[in-house]
């Protein structure tokens, strides 16, 4: 397993729509592998293939403290929605910044397991915020886009000015 390099904000490749894998096979594992052990190293709670600079719609997610429920859905689609709750979020890709969004409570989703095998899945809480975060990473979104524009180009400066400073 080899640890992956995370894009950060305001990286434009973090814009891209990630396209869906046609096939399941040990390149994706590989893939998915590497992911958590960037995940975990880093350390965070979930990962989509796009902060990799990987355009496929994979994502991995992990709440737990021992690092030892790891979720992956591959082509991950939301299926319906309710309920609205407000979460305070960070991002790989936003080190060191925390805001509120508000995101559906509770969500059903549909996706592929690593063996290729599709499943649906019903989730609330962090782990239904967590998961429709990751999505957004797959069409080009990050929960920075969520706040004022204000606030936007604030955190903007102050990740260039940190880029500047460790390169
Ligand atoms: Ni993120």
């Amino acid at each position: 397993m080899s640890i992956l390099n995370v894009l950060h904000y305001p990286d434009e490749r973090l814009r891209r729509v990630a396209l869906a894998i046609e096939n399941v096979d040990d390149n994706t594992r590989k893939l998915i592998d590497d992911m958590f052990e960037t995940m975990y190293g880093a350390p965070g709670i979930g990962l989509a293939a796009v902060q990799v600079d990987v355009l496929k719609r994979l994502i991995i997610i992990d709440l737990s403290e021992n690092k030892d429920q790891p979720f992956c859905f591959i082509n991950p689609q939301i299926l319906s929605r309710e309920g609205k709750e407000k979460v305070e979020e960070g991002c790989l890709s936003v080190p060191g910044i925390y805001a509120d969004v508000t995101r559906s409570k509770w969500i059903k989703i549909q996706a592929l397991d690593r063996q290729g095998d599709p499943f649906e899945q019903e989730f609330e809480g962090l782990m239904a915020i967590c998961v429709q975060h990751e999505i957004d990473h797959l069409d080009g979104k990050l929960f920075v886009d969520y706040l004022s524009e204000m606030k936007r180009v604030r955190i903007r400066k102050k990740m260039e000015k940190l880029r500047r400073q460790t390169f």
